[in-house]
């Protein structure tokens, strides 16, 4: 697979099939994804690999834990600002309606986004998933380099036949997670991300972008 190719066939897989995603194709795909560019090269991210009996407890806990209405875990960054300004205020719009409308959920029918939501934390079946975290005393450009991991990791799974999705739902329930994996003191929770095969039987829209002038401007002489 070509590097276009892992780009352009990558995106949020919110479907996966239990199919294990075994030990060694997660070591390759890691190992050269700490090949990621970092400023200093730092590398400023910590991953934990979750799979088997632990993540499926995770998933209960977590799915149960938000079933019952907890409230989120105290936010440790936030993920939007509160007033999302435009033209990324629309684009969020355009977003929820497009993902909420594929699964026939009515614009104000937020019981009917909460159940979408809750596939966020059943990890929307994969049976594997990993969780990012960097150290709260790092800043901006340390964040952009984890980003810049994350999506080298992604394209890694595309070579491989795998999917994913980025989740910063877990960020919400971090607590759980961290009953779960035990990250030292002094992390952030950032996102998790599934991890396995995709599910052809599960349907989806395959999210726009915005058009290349709206973002990219070439400027010469
Ligand atoms: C940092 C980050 C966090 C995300 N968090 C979630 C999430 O919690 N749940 C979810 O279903 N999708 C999540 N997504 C997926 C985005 O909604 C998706 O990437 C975006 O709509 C573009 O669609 P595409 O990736 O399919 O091209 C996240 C993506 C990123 C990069």
């Amino acid at each position: 697979m070509d590097v276009y190719e892992a780009v352009t066939s990558r995106r949020a897989v919110r479907g996966f099939t239990d199919e294990p995603v075994p030990r060694e194709v997660l070591e390759r795909v890691l190992s050269a994804a700490a090949w990621s560019p970092s400023g200093s090269n730092i590398q400023p991210w910590t991953i934990f690999v979750l799979t088997g009996l632990l993540l499926a407890d995770l998933k209960t806990r977590a799915v149960e834990r938000v079933a019952h209405g907890d409230p989120w875990d105290d936010r440790q960054y936030e993920m939007y600002p509160s007033v999302l300004k435009s033209p990324y205020g629309e684009r969020r719009s355009a977003f929820g309606k497009e993902r909420y409308g594929a699964l026939g959920i009515a614009r104000d029918d937020w019981e009917g986004r909460q159940r979408a939501a809750i596939a966020n934390w059943n990890c929307f079946g994969a049976p594997a998933a990993l969780f990012c975290y960097i150290d709260r005393d790092l800043g901006r450009p340390q964040w952009a380099d984890v980003g810049m991991y994350l999506q080298t990791v992604m394209l890694l799974l595309r070579a491989e036949g795998l999917h994913s999705c980025t989740q910063m739902a877990w960020s919400q329930v971090r607590e759980t997670v961290a009953e779960v994996l035990s990250p030292p003191d002094g992390l952030i929770l950032f996102c998790g991300m599934s991890i396995g095969y995709e599910d052809p039987a599960v349907t989806y829209v395959r999210t726009g972008r915005a058009r290349l002038d709206e973002t990219v401007t070439f400027v010469s002489g």
